[in-house]
């Protein structure tokens, strides 16, 4: 059994603090056809030659949408005390806008049953990439009626499950979907335009205010937020000239989103760079979060450099995972840290933190010791990260099991649960036995505790 004993990691999270994993709809249901489901654009995409390494689609990925009750099962052997997990529109409303499928809501009701009656509290995704095709056909996240399309299907969703489902975030990662899928274009729907990528990311930022609106309407009490993939941006060099890069990548990728999102409109410097692309007026926007989710997996070292941002990425050196992400906790410590410092948010929770490594199953055992080490080091970050007064109230791993991990297809493993994908057997890994032992421990210690926990958490 690889791992040290967690107790001591435990104690440091105060009581009522959520230890959870998330996964996307598009990554483990598969039934890409199943029901009544209209295609999205990983759908398509996922046809397109080249796109995907390994040339896989996900049409199955996990088979999670039969297999659901398994794995809700495997949850509660874990102990989670919350899952997020993500709707996908285009099985709730296949063309985007109108009739809504019975039978898509029907299976995202019947799990959030099963979650709840496991004591699993579900944290629900909106929009995790999965944009019905229908919707793209129509202009996709460059038309600003996507926004609005998107609004009606959170209110379908909300009035729904609302009265289940507390806690919301619109979009996971605003950032990636408009400019990993309409920029570098190794995302779904695969363009190639920057000009369309800044008018897609401020759609994807209206869609998020329409969205809250909606939810907030079908029900007073959710709690609204949104999932944003930030990191620290570090000059590679102390040149004027590698800072003033490294200050655009963090406007880029981070203030561009939060800015707004906390109310400030967008940042001078880059509504600047991106003038000649086009800008809506976001005088009088705000986010209105009532908690921000931050997916962590590594910093950017930057240089002065080329393309639109006139920035390039530095590759670091040191350890890494078998994805090529750097491994670096401070770097965590340091994010969570400067959002707290520099926007204020009531609550926040890592809405993602994991690694891919090359786990093979050995003696019908899937021995992950990279994995445990990393989740250890970056727990004990957000541990001292609530230290710091960061208001962090739950941590969810990505990812429950290995999955379609999009343009890598299955040739990624994040899991704390091995899949077998020719024969769909999930394995706990040595690191899932290590997230139920410091869950464990951490329910033994606060049951046992003193009354002088940090803050009392709602549930
Ligand atoms: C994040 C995504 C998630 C997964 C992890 C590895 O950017 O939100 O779906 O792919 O990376």
């Amino acid at each position: 059994m690889s791992g040290g004993d967690p107790t001591a990691l435990a104690r440091r999270f105060p009581q009522g603090f959520l230890f959870g994993t998330a996964t996307a709809a598009y990554q483990i249901e598969g039934a890409h056809d199943a029901d009544g489901k209209g295609p999205s654009i990983w759908d398509t995409f996922c046809r397109q030659p080249g796109a995907i390494s390994t040339g896989e689609t996900g049409d199955v990925a996990c088979d999670h949408y039969h297999r659901w009750r398994e794995d809700v099962a495997l949850m509660r052997d874990l102990g989670l005390s919350a899952y997020r997990m993500s709707i996908s529109w285009p099985r709730v409303i296949p063309d985007g806008v109108g009739k809504p499928n019975a039978a898509g809501l029907a299976f995202y009701d019947n799990l959030i049953d099963a979650l709840l009656e496991n004591g699993i509290r579900p944290f629900v995704t909106l929009y995790h990439w999965d944009l019905p095709q229908a919707m793209q056909d129509r202009g996709g996240w460059a038309d600003p009626e996507t926004a609005l399309a998107f609004a009606a299907y959170a209110s379908l969703v909300a009035r729904r499950l609302g009265d289940r489902v507390r806690d919301w975030m619109t979009l996971n990662e605003p950032e990636v979907s408009a400019f990993a899928g309409h920029w570098v274009g190794v995302h779904a729907p695969g363009i190639k335009d920057f000009p369309m990528a800044v008018l897609a990311s401020q759609n994807l930022l209206l869609a998020h205010r329409a969205a809250a609106d909606a939810i907030r309407s079908a029900h007073s009490a959710a709690q609204v937020g949104i999932a944003l993939n930030l990191s620290p941006c570090d000059p590679a060099t102390d040149s004027p000239a590698d800072h003033d890069a490294a200050r655009r990548m963090d406007g880029y990728l981070n203030r561009w989103f939060l800015d707004p999102l906390f109310g400030r409109g967008y940042p001078e410097d880059m509504a600047e760079l991106y003038a000649p692309y086009g800008r809506w007026d976001l005088r009088g926007y705000h986010g209105k979060l009532d908690f921000l989710g931050v997916n962590y997996y590594a910093r950017r070292i930057v240089r002065a450099g080329g393309g639109p941002l006139r920035a390039d990425r530095v590759d670091p050196e040191g350890e890494h995972t078998a994805i090529g992400w750097e491994v670096d906790p401070a770097s965590f410590r340091r994010i969570l840290a400067r959002v707290r410092r520099d926007y204020g948010p009531r609550r926040m929770y890592v809405t993602e933190n994991g690694a891919a490594y090359d786990d093979v199953v050995v003696d019908d055992r899937v021995d992950d010791p990279k994995r445990v080490r990393f989740l250890e080091r970056h727990f004990d970050a957000a541990a001292s990260a609530i230290s710091d007064d960061v208001p962090l109230e739950g941590y969810f791993i990505w990812t429950l099991m290995d999955n379609f991990e999009w343009a890598h297809g299955t040739s990624k493993r994040f899991g704390i649960v091995h899949t077998n994908y020719a024969t769909q057997r999930r394995r706990v890994k040595s690191s899932g036995d290590w997230y139920r032992r410091l869950i464990a421990a951490h329910r033994e210690a606060r049951t046992t505790a003193s009354p002088t926990v940090p803050r009392a958490v709602r549930t």
